[in-house]
């Protein structure tokens, strides 16, 4: 089996190299800058072609691992290149319009909207992996390829983009944003003279807001401002750090006390839903 990564000097597209080779597949990459992807050729020991078109031909599954803003570039140059029984699928962080574009563009073979819930340094056991079939062709697909992935250890998640999207503010827009304004914040205070007597919440905390600052400007940028929901979170957001400023402000111990047992049952409840 032949995979073609589109981007696959990138972080996940690199990641995706790897997994690809070790699960057996015979894997060619291309990108923006032939330079990169030789070195990851080198290093990996997968195939590397100066253009995207090259990498399609003959490839049974071509992934696009570009980053969101890009992927309609990517799908204008392959998609003449495309045959039939060739299978397209993207790993965008956001669904709707890349899974939209893939139709407009891929018009005689099957598409198939993914998106893994991790980046290139997490660990793959019990990650999960979204994927988002639109008709009854990519449900049969998503249903294939999904036995694949549980296989090598993902949990399989099935969803329409939509659906998707609404989650993504929920769970990545807002986060990456509290980890965003949490390092603000340190720097605004100046917490490096702390560092050497932090706590072990503080040090669980810092590995988080370091995974945030760490990431792609590029890709974080686009999941604020284009992701729908995610300012309505980032409200809520804003409004619960001033409800819980006023509860200190107004040193009300009992309301405070209160509601901290009552997010702690919440969150025990969420918890054990996920595991
Ligand atoms: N990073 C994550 O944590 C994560 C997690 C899940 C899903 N994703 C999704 O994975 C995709 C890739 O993200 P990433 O973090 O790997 O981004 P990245 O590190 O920026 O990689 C994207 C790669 O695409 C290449 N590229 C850009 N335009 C291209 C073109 N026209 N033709 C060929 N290659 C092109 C870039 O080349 P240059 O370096 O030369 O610009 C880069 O190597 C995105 O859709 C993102 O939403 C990311």
């Amino acid at each position: 089996m032949k995979i073609a990564i589109i981007g696959g000097a990138g972080q996940m597209g690199e990641w995706f190299s790897g997994f690809f080779k070790k699960a057996g597949y015979d894997v060619v990459i291309s990108g923006r800058r032939y330079r990169k992807c030789l070195e990851v050729s080198k290093k990996l020991g997968v195939r590397a072609v100066r253009k995207n078109t090259e990498a399609v031909e003959g490839a049974d599954i071509i992934m696009v691992s570009v980053l969101p803003q890009y992927m309609e570039d990517v799908l204008k140059e392959i998609a003449p290149h495309i045959r039939e029984n060739q299978k397209v699928i993207d790993i965008a962080s956001v669904k709707a319009v890349p899974v939209r574009l893939m139709h407009t563009y891929v018009n005689n073979a099957l598409v198939l909207g993914t998106h893994p819930m991790f980046g290139p340094s997490a660990m793959k056991e019990n990650q999960n992996f979204i994927l988002t079939p639109t008709n009854a062709k990519e449900r049969r697909y998503a249903s294939e390829l999904g036995k694949f992935l549980k296989k090598q250890g993902f949990k399989v998640r099935i969803m329409s983009p939509d659906d998707h999207d609404s989650m993504i503010g929920d769970v990545l827009s807002l986060t990456h944003f509290i980890g965003l304004v949490t390092a603000d914040t340190w720097k605004r205070l100046g917490v490096d003279k702390h560092m050497k007597t932090s706590s072990t919440s503080f040090r669980f905390l810092s590995d988080f807001v370091k995974s945030v600052v760490d990431s792609n400007p590029g890709l974080y940028s686009y999941l604020q401002m284009e992701v729908r929901d995610a300012e309505k979170a980032e409200r809520i957001f804003i409004e619960s750090a001033n409800k819980w400023a006023d509860l200190v402000k107004n040193k009300n111990r009992k309301e405070f006390s209160t509601s901290m047992t009552k997010l702690s049952r919440y969150v025990n409840e969420i918890q054990s839903n996920w595991k």
